[in-house]
């Protein structure tokens, strides 16, 4: 991720579920002191916590802490104000984060998505929980989408990139 984010030259980051903030501190120190990163969790306890690692790390400054419903944050933001779009919510959600996202990344910006292979249960036809449907259909609308160019890429979990057209 942050070797994407340098590929990118990205400036600009809106993440969906920080937790403790292990991802927005690779984020925020792939766009260094000029940019900006969103931090968006459920959990205040979470956000504390991560403020902490933030301070410690020397990164606070860039950083947003938003607490709240990650998808209402992102419905909130203007259309083109972000390179990278993070996903990272709980997976049932995963297919509403795509009309929202769509159009607040700009152009040549990137979509991302973590554990796009859900341990391989989305090839797995008996698989129909909540969960892997959830990841399923996000990988599906994003692979059919004109405004994305999609690859999975089979890191851990698997990494869904998308590039916006
Ligand atoms: C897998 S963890 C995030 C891990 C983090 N991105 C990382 O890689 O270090 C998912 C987090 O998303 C939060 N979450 C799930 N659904 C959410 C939503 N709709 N809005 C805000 N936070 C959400 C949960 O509280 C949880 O902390």
């Amino acid at each position: 991720m942050f070797q994407l984010a340098l590929i990118a030259r990205a400036q600009t980051v809106f993440e969906l579920g920080s937790a403790i903030g292990y991802s927005t501190l690779w984020w925020a120190q792939a766009v260094g002191p000029a940019g900006r990163v969103v931090y968006t969790d459920s959990s205040r306890k979470n956000a504390d916590e991560a403020r902490r690692y933030f301070e410690r790390a020397g990164v606070a400054r860039q950083v947003d802490i938003r607490v709240g419903d990650a998808l209402e944050m992102l419905s909130e933001e203007k259309p083109d104000s972000y390179d990278i779009i993070f996903n990272d919510i709980d997976k049932e959600d995963y297919r509403r984060v795509l009309p929202l996202a769509a159009t607040r990344i700009r152009k040549g910006g990137l979509l991302i998505a973590d554990n796009a292979l859900w341990q391989g249960d989305v090839a797995d036809p008996n698989a129909e929980d909540a969960a892997t449907c959830g990841v399923r259909e996000f990988n599906q609308l994003l692979y059919a989408s004109p405004d994305f160019f999609t690859t999975i890429i089979p890191i851990r979990d698997g990494v869904a990139v998308a590039l916006r057209k």
